[in-house]
């Protein structure tokens, strides 16, 4: 069992802008996130994020103080300062200090984190795919998402998002493997959290429709003849009952 350690987070300063489109029939209704500040005092560590309905936009690497953007090629549009996350996170700590005093160091409450698998694409065996562990409910945002493969520990073509924000003020991450489906090969995707009395294991594998074996299509194919046979012998047999119930009231029968 993991400590509990103090730990107390601060969440501060998110400006939340809605935007509705669509005119008085509303379809579509955006929010972004500018600014998701965290900081605890596990680490201590910190997060800075922008998000847009419900994806991360880019985060601020705190410790090269660099903006890093999620989709390729974005910061060609936009450009964002990391000092500017700097000096949020620098409050933040400076505001953790002072409420932990108040609060008299009570320890954050652990939550029991849920984790889903599927891969991003349909499965086709040989066709390059990426497998998404989507990690719901994380509380405090301090987690170790990692990946196996037929038991082995995968560390190539993995990536994860930051700690998406959540109404609830628990997190959601999703991290991500790249990996070609082919029959032999199983995953799991391993979460450690203090929630968790041990490391949890998601398991996944193809699906893949089992090719009938010989013994199996031999069955089938007898199977097949012998229904095939039976009918043919009970529909002779319905026939030739016909054929006598016919003759026999040929006799008596008004013409
Ligand atoms: C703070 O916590 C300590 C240890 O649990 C307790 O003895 C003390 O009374 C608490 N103080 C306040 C102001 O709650
Ligand atoms: C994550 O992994 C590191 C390194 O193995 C370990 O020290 C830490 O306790 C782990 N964190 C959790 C939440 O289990």
């Amino acid at each position: 069992m993991i400590l509990n350690k103090a730990l107390i987070l601060g969440v501060f300063a998110l400006t939340t802008l809605m935007s509705s489109c669509g005119g008085e029939d509303i379809v579509a209704d955006h929010v972004a996130s500018y600014g998701v500040n965290v900081y605890q005092s596990y680490g201590p560590s910190g997060q800075y994020t922008h998000e847009f309905d419900g994806d991360e936009q880019f985060y601020v690497d705190l410790k090269k103080k660099e903006t890093i953007f999620w989709l390729p090629g974005l910061n060609k549009v936009a450009g964002f300062d990391p000092q500017g996350a700097l000096n949020n996170i620098a409050i933040g700590k400076h505001n953790l200090d002072i409420i932990t005093q108040h609060s008299n160091s009570t320890a954050a409450t652990n939550e029991v984190p849920e984790v889903t698998v599927f891969p991003k694409s349909p499965v086709v065996l040989g066709q390059p795919n990426i497998l998404i562990c989507l990690v719901d409910n994380i509380f405090p945002p301090v987690i170790n998402i990692t990946w196996l493969s037929n038991g082995r520990s995968v560390t190539e073509g993995v990536s994860e998002t930051s700690f998406l924000s959540k109404s609830d003020h628990s997190f959601l991450k999703m991290a991500y493997l790249t990996f070609l489906p082919s029959a032999d090969d199983v995953y799991d995707c391993k979460v450690e959290h203090w929630g968790l009395d041990e490391p949890l294991l998601k398991h996944w594998e193809p699906e893949i429709p089992a090719p009938m074996s010989e013994v199996t299509e031999t069955v089938v194919c007898a199977l097949g003849l012998s229904v095939g046979l039976v009918g043919i012998i009970v529909g002779t047999v319905f026939i030739i009952q016909g054929l006598r119930s016919a003759g026999a009231s040929r006799h008596p029968g008004p013409l």
